[in-house]
C-alpha cells in the first residue's frame, strides 16, 4: 500500500465551541512558513495554508510532509493548536478516492495466469466502463477483438509457430525507439533483470530468454486475450485516446478482481493476427492485453516496478 498524504486542519474554534481570536490568527500562523513571491506579495507555503470552513470559521490546513521538511515548524504549528485548545482534525479523504487509489496501487502487470475462465459478461462490462474514457471529438477510435477458449488458443498457436520460425513481420508503427538512451535504458534493463532473476534465467541464456518472450504470444496463459486495432484513416494522435481507453480498461479490470498485462509484443506479427482474425488491411494492430486471474505461485508476478517520485517528472509553477 502506498503512502497516502492526508492533510490536517486546525479549526479556529476551541473545544468549548468559542471562536478563536484574534481574527487574523490563521494568516499569522501561516506566515511562519510563507515566502515573498515575485509580485512582492506574501506567498503561503503548500504545507501550511489558510482556509475557512463552510460556516466561515478560519482554518489552517497542514500537510504532514512538513514534519519531514521542517520539524521545528511542524512542532510550532502543533503546539500552537494544542496550547490554544483548537480543534485539530484530519481532512477526510473521499471514499471514492481511497477506492480508486487502492485499485491503482494494487494493479501491476501479471505474466502468468490461472486457467480460471472469465465470462463474456464481465469482459463486456469492463469494456463498456472503459469506453467512458475521453477521446478527441468523442471519436472513440478503439476496436477490440476479445478472444477466449479455442479462439484465443488458435491465435496463440499460429503466432508461436511464426515466432519459433523467427518469421518476423514488418511492424506497423514504432513503439520502441531505435536506440535506447538514459534514463529509459536503465529502467528497461532493471525490469528485464528483475524478471529474469525471479524466474531463474541466467545472463546470456538465450534459449530461455526466447522462450519467455514467446510467452507473450500465449497471453501469458490468460483465459482472455484482447487485440486492439486502430483504423488507419485516423491519425497517429489517436493513439493518445487509445492509451487512455486501455488505462481505464486495466483499472476497471483490476477493480473487478482481474489482473492484466498490456502487451505490444503482438505488434511483431500484424499480418498473422490480421489473417487469423479476419482483420482488414485498414486496421492497424495496436497491441494486446492479457486478462484473467493471476497465478499466486508464479514468481514473475512478484516484480516490484518502482516509480520516479513526482518531483522527478513534474514541473510545478505558480503554486
Ligand atoms: C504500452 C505498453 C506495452 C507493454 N508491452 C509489454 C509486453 O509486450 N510484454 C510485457 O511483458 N509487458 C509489457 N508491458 C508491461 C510493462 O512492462 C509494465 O507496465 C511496466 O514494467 C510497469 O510495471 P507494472 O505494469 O507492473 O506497474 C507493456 C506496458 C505498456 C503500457
Amino acid at each position: 500500500m502506498g503512502q497516502e498524504i492526508r492533510n490536517f486542519v486546525i479549526i479556529g474554534e476551541t473545544s468549548d465551541g468559542k471562536v478563536f481570536r484574534p481574527s487574523d490568527w490563521a494568516e499569522r500562523l501561516c506566515s511562519l512558513t510563507s515566502a515573498v513571491g515575485n509580485n512582492k506579495k506574501l506567498k503561503y507555503s503548500q504545507f501550511v495554508s489558510p482556509g475557512t470552513t463552510p460556516a466561515g470559521v478560519k482554518t489552517v490546513i497542514v500537510n504532514p510532509r512538513l514534519y519531514r521538511l521542517d520539524p521545528l515548524a511542524w512542532k510550532f504549528v502543533l503546539d500552537f493548536a494544542r496550547d490554544h485548545d483548537l480543534r485539530f482534525e484530519p481532512i477526510p479523504v473521499p471514499p471514492a478516492y481511497t477506492a480508486v487509489a487502492e485499485t491503482f496501487r494494487a494493479r501491476h502487470s501479471v505474466r502468468r495466469f490461472l486457467p480460471t475462465p472469465v465470462s463474456r459478461d464481465l469482459i463486456s462490462e469492463i469494456l463498456e466502463l472503459a469506453s467512458r474514457s475521453p477521446s478527441g471529438t468523442n471519436a472513440q477510435p478503439w476496436k477490440v477483438y476479445a478472444l477466449a477458449g479455442a479462439a484465443r488458443e488458435a491465435l496463440s498457436t499460429a503466432l508461436l509457430e511464426r515466432y519459433i520460425q523467427n518469421a518476423g513481420e514488418k511492424q506497423e508503427y514504432a513503439y520502441y525507439p531505435d536506440e535506447w538512451v538514459e534514463p529509459w535504458l536503465s529502467r528497461r534493463r532493471k525490469l528485464g533483470f528483475a524478471l529474469y532473476e525471479l524466474i531463474g534465467i541466467s545472463k546470456g541464456d538465450k534459449p530461455r530468454m526466447k522462450e519467455q518472450t514467446g510467452r507473450n504470444l500465449l497471453f501469458f496463459d490468460a483465459p482472455v486475450g484482447l487485440i486492439f486495432t486502430l483504423d488507419r484513416r485516423l491519425a497517429q494522435g489517436m493513439l493518445l485516446d487509445y492509451g487512455i481507453f486501455i488505462g481505464h480498461l486495466i483499472i476497471a479490470a483490476q477493480a473487478r478482481g482481474l489482473a492484466s498485462c498490456m502487451q505490444t509484443a503482438f505488434t511483431d506479427f500484424p499480418n498473422t493476427i490480421r489473417s487469423h482474425l479476419g482483420i482488414s488491411e485498414q486496421e492497424m494492430i495496436v497491441g494486446g492485453l492479457a486478462l484473467g486471474h493471476p497465478d499466486p505461485e508464479a514468481p514473475e508476478n512478484n516484480i516490484v516496478s518502482e516509480r520516479e517520485p513526482v518531483e522527478g517528472f513534474a514541473v510545478f509553477q505558480g503554486f
